[in-house]
């Protein structure tokens, strides 16, 4: 991989969209890859303002994951912070940015479906990732198999207890989620992993220097052949 190190996140978010806006550029439809959390809003932030002369109409989209159990119309539901924080700031077309679907109803053929529409798509050009604490990338947590595809996992505690913020509180975060697989992530052509904090030094230095194994799951990019990584000097700083 190649491992860029930044001042901070806002430097992270810059050199990211730059990259997002060339993709689009030259592809009008590309097919981006959207994780949610706190680690992308950087990216999202300043790809408002670097798209304005953008045809932006074609663009496409996946994200990562979506909860299970909570409706879509939830504030924190991902389909939700999608639509807040990507989808009407940039003026993308909603129906163009697919979410997981994560109703009850239906939800065992949701995964399948999911990978059909990625595939029909053409497959992710560039797939956004940030890493859990516990070295999660979307929500496969330690011991997801890498040859995975997208399908109903449940959180950790861990996990459950890191996302509590977003909830008012741990009770009311979901036990369950529907995430893309390893496998289904590294089918995409470029992986850009982002990190920030301390908080992710040891994730981030496990995942991509430590041995590829599924305890820690973000080592899955070292199979990856066109990997760049963003972190700033904190997340950095466990690095060899
Ligand atoms: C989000 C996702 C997760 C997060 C990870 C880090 O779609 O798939 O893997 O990227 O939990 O979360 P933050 O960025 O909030 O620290």
């Amino acid at each position: 991989a190649e491992v860029v190190i930044v001042e901070s996140a806002g430097a992270a978010g810059a050199l990211v969209a730059d990259e997002i806006v060339r993709l689009i550029n030259q592809k009008p439809d590309a097919v981006l890859g959207l994780a949610t959390g706190s680690t992308p809003l950087p990216v999202y932030q300043a790809l408002h303002g670097r798209l304005a002369g953008t045809d932006v109409s074609q663009v496409r989209g996946f994200a990562l994951d979506e909860y299970v159990g909570i409706d879509p119309t939830h504030p924190e539901s991902y389909r939700s912070v999608i639509t807040r924080e990507v989808v009407e700031p940039l003026g993308l077309d909603p129906d163009r940015i697919k979410t997981p679907n994560g109703a009850q109803d239906g939800i065992e053929h949701a995964g399948d479906d999911y990978e059909a529409a990625i595939e029909a798509a053409g497959g992710v050009d560039l797939q956004i990732l940030g890493i859990g604490t516990d070295g999660h990338i979307g929500f496969n947590e330690p011991g997801s198999s890498f040859a995975s595809r997208t399908r109903v996992k449940t959180l950790t505690q861990q996990t459950r207890k890191d996302n509590a913020r977003f909830f008012d509180s741990i009770d009311d975060v979901p036990m369950h989620c529907i995430t893309q697989g390893l496998g289904t992530i590294l089918r995409a052509r470029h992986l850009v992993l982002l990190a920030f904090g301390e908080g992710k030094a040891r994730a981030v230095a496990e995942a991509v220097e430590g041995p590829v194994s599924a305890i820690l799951p973000g080592s899955a990019v070292q199979l990856h052949e066109h990997v760049t990584v963003v972190v700033d000097e904190a997340a950095a700083s466990q690095l060899k």
